[in-house]
Parts: structure tokens; C-alpha cells; sequence
């Protein structure tokens, strides 16, 4: 089995336009600011099909990057939202990109110390990258109000980062059945291939998750589930 290490300071860019290089990357014939300008209102237009938010919606951006979403979701709405990263840089420039007195940041690890119950959760093309995913997926769901619901845009298979191999691993883990095994799936579905491409299209999906699986199960129980999935490497951190 291969061994590799996790490098999460892939994320940690220097300036606004290394930023929107790496949160969505040039696929086909799209450059990153075309992508950006199309997948944003669209990917807002689909939360906003299934969720009526409010200026009182508190919102959890997960793997925020520099407030893309926040920034369209605050400025439409007056809602507030926790734009958490791991990156340090990425979070320094969200309160600049944000520029709002309705958006904080923070690192995952502050969020169970803020004791925080949100509306609303917002996951996209981060899990994908998370080391260990199922902690990022308990994390969020210990966060989230009874009646929360979890909007999420990933890669179908993995993409971690790692100093060896060309910088990014496939580890097998198969996101949807973990966040099947956590929460209540409402809708899965592909992103219309006429705005976000062929490429992306293809090797994504998106998809909300409801947090009330089952009422007769406590919190702790659907929490401890183990990963469904093998990884087919090791990721040392
Ligand atoms: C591809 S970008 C997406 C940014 C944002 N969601 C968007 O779509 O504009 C992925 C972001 O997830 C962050 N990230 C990676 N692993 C994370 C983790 N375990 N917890 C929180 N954030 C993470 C990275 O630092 C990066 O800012």
C-alpha cells in the first residue's frame, strides 16, 4: 500500500487571484473567472429551489475558500455566515472579499468550541479534499439545527492533496455513502453541463442532505457509523 502525505498548504495562497485559480480550476474550453461568473448565480439558483432564506438564515459555508458564495448570499439576502477553512489565507481574504459585517471566518476546530446551531449548510467542492471526511461530516452535523439541510457540489471521486504523485490522490472514499450514512438524501442530481461544462458535468454531482435521518436515533449513535468505504491508499498527515 502506498503511503503519501497530506499537504493542505496547497490552500494556502497569496493573493485574491491565486485564490479563484484554485477553488475552481480552468475545465474545458471555461477560464477560471468564466467559471466563476457562471457557476455562482447558478449554484445559488439551485439552493435557492429547495430553501427560502431570510435575513435571520445563519448559514455554515464549509471549505469557504474566500467567501464566493457567502458574498452572493449575504449581499441578496442580509443572512449571516461562518465561512470556515482551513486555510489561514483563504479566511484572511474572505473578510476582505466579503467585506461584510454579516460574515465571520474561522477554522473548523473553533466550531465546536462556538457552540453554534445553523439553518443552513453550504459544502461545495471541499469535501473532496478533506483528509479524513467523515470527521469534517460529523463536525457539520453536530452544528446544524434539527430541521438544517446540507447543500453540497463535489468531485465524484477524490481529489486530496499530497506532496507525492502529481499532488492530488484518489483514497477511494466515496463521499456520497458517507453523507447517506449521516444524513437524509432529498435530492442528488449533476450540474447542467450548458453553464458548468462537460468536464465538471461529468465527474461531479451535487445534492442536498437533510439532517433529521432518523428521529429515533441519537446523535451520538449516527456520528460514530464507521466509513463505508476502504481507502485504497494511506494518507499520512
Ligand atoms: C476548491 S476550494 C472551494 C471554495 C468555496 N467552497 C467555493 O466554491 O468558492 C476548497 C476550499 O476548501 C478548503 N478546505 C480544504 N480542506 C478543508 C477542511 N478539511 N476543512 C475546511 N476547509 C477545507 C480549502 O482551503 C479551500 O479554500
Amino acid at each position: 500500500m502506498t503511503v503519501l502525505t497530506y499537504n493542505p498548504n496547497v490552500f494556502n495562497i497569496s493573493s485574491i487571484a491565486d485564490a479563484r485559480a484554485i477553488i475552481l480550476t480552468p475545465e474545458d474550453d471555461l477560464t477560471t473567472d468564466e467559471r466563476w461568473k457562471l457557476e455562482t448565480p447558478y449554484l445559488l439558483e439551485l439552493m435557492e429551489a429547495n430553501y427560502t432564506f431570510h435575513e435571520n438564515t445563519v448559514v455554515l459555508d464549509y471549505g469557504a475558500g474566500i467567501g464566493r458564495l457567502a458574498k452572493e448570499l449575504i449581499k441578496k439576502y442580509n443572512c449571516k455566515v461562518i465561512g470556515v477553512d482551513i486555510s489561514p489565507n483563504m479566511r484572511s481574504l474572505g473578510n476582505y472579499h466579503v467585506s461584510s459585517d454579516n460574515y465571520v471566518s474561522c477554522h473548523p476546530h473553533m466550531l465546536q468550541h462556538l457552540n453554534v446551531k445553523v439553518d443552513y449548510v453550504i459544502a461545495v467542492w471541499v469535501l473532496q479534499h478533506c483528509l479524513a471526511p467523515k470527521d469534517d461530516i460529523n463536525q457539520i452535523y453536530r452544528c446544524m439545527k434539527s430541521d438544517a439541510q446540507i447543500f453540497v457540489v463535489n468531485n465524484k471521486n477524490r481529489v486530496v492533496p499530497v506532496t507525492e504523485e502529481g499532488y492530488w490522490a484518489d483514497d477511494g472514499i466515496n463521499l456520497q455513502s458517507l453523507l447517506n450514512n449521516t444524513f437524509n438524501n432529498t435530492f442528488i442530481g449533476k450540474l447542467d453541463q450548458k453553464i458548468v461544462s462537460n468536464a465538471v458535468s461529468r465527474g461531479s454531482f451535487y445534492g442536498i442532505w437533510a439532517k433529521n435521518k432518523n428521529p429515533d436515533r441519537s446523535e451520538e449513535e449516527i456520528v460514530s457509523v464507521s466509513d463505508a468505504d476502504i481507502p485504497v491508499s494511506t494518507l499520512s498527515s
